[in-house]
C-alpha cells in the first residue's frame, strides 16, 4: 500500500505516469465512471477549504465512488479530544481510501502510519501541498509541453504558502529548471527550503520587484498572503496587497508565460488579467478534478479502461 504525503513520495517516472493517466481522463472523462464503482473515500478536513474537499469529492463521484467525512474540526471527534492515530483506525473501517487536511505538520504523515488504507495528504499547516503540486505540474505541462528548462516565479508569501514549498521541492527534479522567489522580506521562503535549492545546485534568486524580473519568466505563480498562518493582525494588513497583478504589469512578461494561482485568490489578481489567454488558473481547478481521479485511482489499484493497466503497481 502506498500513501501521498510528500510530493516527492512518488518518483519522477511515477510522477509522469500519474500525470498521462491525468491527461488521458481530461480527454474522455465519461471513459472513467465506473472505475471506482462501491468505492468510498473519506475526506478528513481539520481546516477550512472548500475547493480541495470539494475537487477530492468530485473526482471520486466521477469516477463512481462514494463519499463521506467531515468538513472542519468542530464536527469531528478531534473536538472532544480524540487523536489522528485513532481517528484513521477509525476510518480505515469505513473507507478504502482517505483525504486529510490538517493545520498540524505532520498530522497526514502520522495517519498514515496508522492506517489500513492509503492516505492523501490534502495540506498539512505551512508544510506541504502534494495534490496541489501535482495539479499545478500537470497545467504546466499542458500549458508548456515541457517539465524541465522552465524559469518559475513565485510571488507572494512564500513562507507560510505550503503549494510554493511543494512546487518547489517537485520542480527541483526537472533539469534546467530556475526559481526567481519573489516576495517582501518578511515572506521570503523559509531557509530550509533555500537550503535544499543549494544543496542540489539549483539556481534562485530572490527580489522583492515583481516588475523588474517579469520578461524572464515562463511560469508566474501568484498566491495570497496566509492571513491564518501570520504572526499578527497588523502585520498581514500592511503586507496583503504587496503584489497586485495587472495587465500593466504584464506589459513586459513573455506571449506564452503561465499565470498560475491555487486559490483562493484575495486580491493578488485583478478581475481583467482573468480575460488574458496567459491566465491558467481556472484551468488549474479543473485539471485538479482530473488529477485526484488519476490519484486515487492509482492509490486503490484500479486499472485505467483505456489501456488495462495500472498507471504504476502499489503494491510490495
Ligand atoms: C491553497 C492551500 O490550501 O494551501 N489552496 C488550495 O488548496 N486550494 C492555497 C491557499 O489557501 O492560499
Amino acid at each position: 500500500m502506498r500513501h501521498l504525503i510528500d510530493p516527492l513520495d512518488f518518483t519522477k517516472e511515477e510522477t509522469q505516469k500519474l500525470l498521462d493517466l491525468a491527461d488521458r481522463i481530461h480527454d474522455d472523462p465519461e471513459a472513467y465512471q465506473d472505475v471506482a464503482d462501491h468505492k468510498r473515500l473519506a475526506t478528513l478536513f481539520y481546516e477550512p477549504s472548500t475547493r480541495t474537499r470539494l475537487s477530492f469529492e468530485s473526482a471520486m463521484l466521477r469516477l463512481g465512488g462514494k463519499v463521506l467525512g467531515f468538513p472542519d474540526a468542530g464536527v469531528s471527534s478531534a473536538s472532544k479530544g480524540e487523536t489522528v492515530a485513532d481517528t484513521i483506525r477509525i476510518i480505515s473501517c469505513y473507507a478504502d481510501i482517505a483525504a486529510m487536511r490538517h493545520p498540524k505538520e505532520g498530522a497526514p504523515l502520522r495517519a498514515s502510519l496508522y492506517s489500513k488504507i492509503p492516505v492523501i495528504n490534502a495540506g498539512d499547516g505551512g508544510h506541504s501541498h502534494p495534490t496541489q503540486t501535482l495539479l499545478d505540474m500537470m497545467t504546466i505541462r499542458r500549458r508548456k509541453g515541457r517539465l524541465d528548462n522552465l524559469t518559475i516565479g513565485f510571488c507572494g508569501d512564500l513562507k507560510f504558502g505550503r503549494t510554493v514549498h511543494s512546487l518547489i521541492d517537485a520542480m527541483s527534479r526537472y533539469l534546467g529548471v530556475k526559481f526567481v522567489l519573489i516576495s517582501p522580506d518578511e515572506l521570503k521562503v523559509p531557509s530550509y527550503v533555500k537550503q535544499k535549492m543549494r544543496d542540489q545546485g539549483i539556481p534562485y534568486i530572490q527580489t522583492t520587484d515583481l516588475e523588474a524580473v517579469m520578461p524572464e519568466l515562463d511560469i508566474l505563480y501568484m498566491t495570497r498572503v496566509q492571513r491564518e498562518r501570520s504572526f499578527n493582525e497588523e502585520d498581514y494588513l500592511r503586507l496583503k496587497d504587496s503584489y497586485i497583478l495587472t495587465p500593466e504589469k504584464l506589459a513586459g512578461a513573455k506571449q506564452d508565460l503561465a499565470i498560475l494561482h491555487p486559490l483562493p485568490r484575495v486580491n493578488e489578481i485583478t478581475l481583467d488579467v482573468d480575460d488574458d489567454p496567459r491566465a491558467a488558473y481556472f484551468d488549474q481547478v479543473q485539471n485538479g478534478v482530473y488529477m485526484r481521479m488519476a490519484l486515487i485511482m492509482t492509490l486503490l489499484g484500479l486499472k485505467d479502461p483505456k489501456t488495462g493497466e495500472v498507471a504504476f503497481n502499489v503494491e510490495g
